[in-house]
């Protein structure tokens, strides 16, 4: 019979005899019922045209189907969504209890156990290591059993930091298993970059390892983590696990890992967690200096990155998937990890660099793995393409079906010599836009109706469920295409973050009130005359570095801390690798001599020490004063200018508080130059 709710007793029809619940609730539009099992297997055969056409005009019927048939469930969902923008609301799949763990791991190891699920192909070539489903859902299991045998509950919140590998995979699941909470931390940031993380999201517990390995040299990682835990009040253990031979010196907090992982149970069943239960918290940087902690959820982010995965890169039950991204950032979330073995792909865990031992080495493994899609970023790109052509062309690629990029905007030339030399002009290549916020790709060429163009260099088409809008700068919208304005996304799509860690309310400003009731994503995009879209980069104070996202004012932030520095801005400028590096403009006090080299010598490492290395400003410029607006704010707009060499075209000036520091500035730099 019916729950007994409010809403049940209230309506008296509901009780009417003879009437069952799904007639009931269709009667009832408040109370949305989730398609019958089946649907999707149906829909997933319409032509793309209208399946896109279902997804944004229908997305109840579109994404509770594929909800319902694509993901076990352990409790049906009865709602598909809950959401509301302007309220920073948004739910999916309500009501419905999963595990990503179980949809990861137990499903494929019931069907095909000895598939394998992880390739790790380490930093010396010709050593990779194979991992089955079977042994992958084992290992998580032992590693889930020992969290819990450390009280590790749902809920609580545990930092990750650590290299590619297996073990990172299973951290990442056993977290699932259990309902904790992971936030990987990139195994390049330095201890006070891990310690902001670890105190913002209070994790209870670290798991690493005693050292990584990459491009033949060694990471002490656990000399970095116990820098930084030394801060941190709310860890309580420090799980080891040893990636190379070298011992450690064991701490009071210290466990190790492999062993406790081998006297514990290979079953552990799985924690019951409500679709909207955070699964991990993911740090980006946004245009202030503190680093926001993006919440994800279990089964719309699940959901959402399969099926990106599944549909962008024309993925195939059996291929092998190379994301060569590190576990650290988003791509490697959902990419590496979540969307894969949600499918049951096989999946690539690059944990080396392009160049070594030498820039053939994504080929060499292409052709010694059999790799099917292979997906990387411009930065990488730009730096293999300097390379003569022997070192792709010596290995074979026919294994290859599908080409991705990901992180920046992709240049002509990088992506023309991916599409004819890597892919010989026959696998199609996708330029996939998306951010941590957004869980999964949404703009990419794919999928497409058949015989339709893939435009180089551009991101093109919304995937399923995604609608993009521009805006104008008044904030309209803008209609009709042949238009540039900011890219925001009207819809909710199950992938979304769903808050920022502990402040709910920036969620809220930083992405739906600039343009109220939309979601905007930071960037700005143009729209072209066919209705494509063309990302053409970000529109606040963020930069990107080699694909790697940074606030300008955390660098500025790193920098002011030294004691002769009272003030500094700092602008991405344009690198040919890099896609952007960042420049600093230093203001320095008036005592401290006429030779700033030691100055600036600490400054760089200072934010090496603060942030990581490659936040480390490629110039700087020590300048009298920065050009401000009469209330005080760095027009960094103008310092761009200034070394882009366009300060004929300065723009809007009438709020700059004194005209003559641009003169100033740009004398300057021209005898510095
Ligand atoms: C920012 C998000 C998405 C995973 C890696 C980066 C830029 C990303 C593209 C692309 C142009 C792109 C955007 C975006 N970006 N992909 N294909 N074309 N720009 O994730 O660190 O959250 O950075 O990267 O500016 O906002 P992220």
């Amino acid at each position: 019979m019916f729950p007994k709710t409010n809403l049940y007793r209230k309506r008296k029809l509901y009780r009417t005899p003879g009437l069952c619940e799904q007639q009931l609730r269709c009667r009832f539009s408040s109370l949305p019922s989730p398609p019958p099992p089946g649907t999707w297997s149906q829909l997933h055969r319409l032509p793309h045209r209208d399946l896109y056409r279902l997804s944004v005009t229908d997305p109840d019927r579109f994404w509770g189907s594929a909800a319902v048939d694509r993901l076990r469930w352990m409790r049906p969902f009865h709602q598909v969504r809950d959401c509301d923008f302007s309220s920073g609301k948004i739910n999916w799949f309500v009501g419905g209890k999963i595990n990503v763990s179980v949809n990861c791991l137990d499903v494929h190891a019931e069907n095909h156990p000895d598939r394998v699920a992880l390739i790790w192909e380490r930093d010396e070539p010709g050593t990779e290591v194979k991992v089955t489903y079977r042994e992958l859902l084992e290992t998580t299991c032992r590693l889930a059993n020992t969290l819990k045998s450390h009280e590790i509950k749902k809920g609580d919140r545990v930092a990750i930091y650590m290299p590619v590998s297996p073990i990172a995979v299973a951290a990442m699941l056993a977290c699932a298993r259990i309902g904790a909470v992971h936030t990987m931390v990139f195994a390049g940031f330095s201890s006070e970059a891990l310690a902001a993380k670890i105190q913002d999201a209070q994790c209870k517990a670290v798991i690493t390892c005693n050292q990584g390995v990459r491009g033949g040299r060694l990471i002490h990682l656990k000399s970095t983590v116990d820098a930084a835990v030394r801060s941190c009040t709310s860890i309580q253990h420090i799980f080891v696990s040893q990636r190379t031979e070298q011992p450690v010196v064991m701490g009071e907090l210290d466990v190790p890992l492999d062993e406790m992982m081998s006297q514990h149970a290979s079953v552990c069943p799985p924690e019951p967690l409500d679709s909207e239960d955070s699964l991990f918290l993911l740090y980006t940087s946004g245009s202030t200096g503190k680093p926001k902690g993006i919440v994800h959820t279990q089964a719309g982010y699940l959901l959402y990155t399969s099926m990106t995965h599944q549909y962008v890169f024309d993925y195939r039950d059996g291929d092998v998937f190379g994301c060569v991204a590190d576990v650290g950032w988003i791509t490697g979330h959902s990419y590496v990890v979540y969307g894969p073995l949600c499918n049951g792909a096989t999946t690539v865990l690059f944990e080396s660099t392009p160049v070594y031992p030498d820039p053939g080495r994504y080929w060499e493994m292409v052709e010694r793995l059999r790799i099917n899609q292979f997906y990387s970023t411009p930065t990488a790109l730009r730096l293999l393409l300097k390379y003569d052509d022997c070192w792709v062309k010596k290995y074979d690629r026919s294994s290859l079906r599908t080409l991705g990029s990901v992180g920046e905007p992709i240049n002509h030339e990088a992506w023309h010599w991916f599409h004819s030399v890597v892919g010989e002009g026959r696998c199609p290549l996708v330029d996939t836009w998306w951010q941590t916020e957004t869980g999964g790709i949404c703009i990419a060429p794919h999928p497409l109706e058949e015989g339709a163009p893939i435009i180089p260099a551009m991101a093109m088409r919304p995937f399923f469920g995604i609608q993009p809008v521009l805006m104008g700068e008044k904030g309209e919208t803008l209609t009709g295409d042949s238009v540039s304005g900011a890219l925001c996304i009207s819809q909710p799509w199950p992938g979304m973050a769903r808050s920022i860690y502990g402040d709910h309310q920036r969620f809220i400003d930083a992405y739906f009130k600039v343009y109220h009731g939309y979601y905007f994503t930071g960037d700005g995009a143009h729209r072209s005359e066919d209705g494509y879209y063309q990302i053409t980069g970000r529109m606040d104070d963020v930069i990107n570095v080699s694909g790697h996202r940074l606030g300008t004012a955390e660098i500025e932030d790193a920098l002011d801390e030294h004691p002769a520095v009272p003030e500094t801005a700092v602008i991405g400028i344009p690198h040919d690798i890099k896609g952007e590096v960042p420049f600093a403009f230093v203001v320095l006090k008036e005592d401290v001599g006429d030779d700033p080299t030691a100055i600036l010598q600490h400054l760089r490492g200072l934010v090496a020490n603060k942030i990581t290395k490659y936040a480390v400003p490629e110039h700087f410029l020590v300048v009298k004063r920065l050009p401000k607006t009469r209330s005080g704010k760095i027009m960094r707009r103008i310092l761009r200018k200034v070394v882009l060499e366009t300060t004929n075209d300065l723009g809007d000036v009438s709020t700059l508080d004194d005209p003559s520091v641009v003169k100033e500035i740009v004398e300057t730099y021209d005898l510095k130059k």
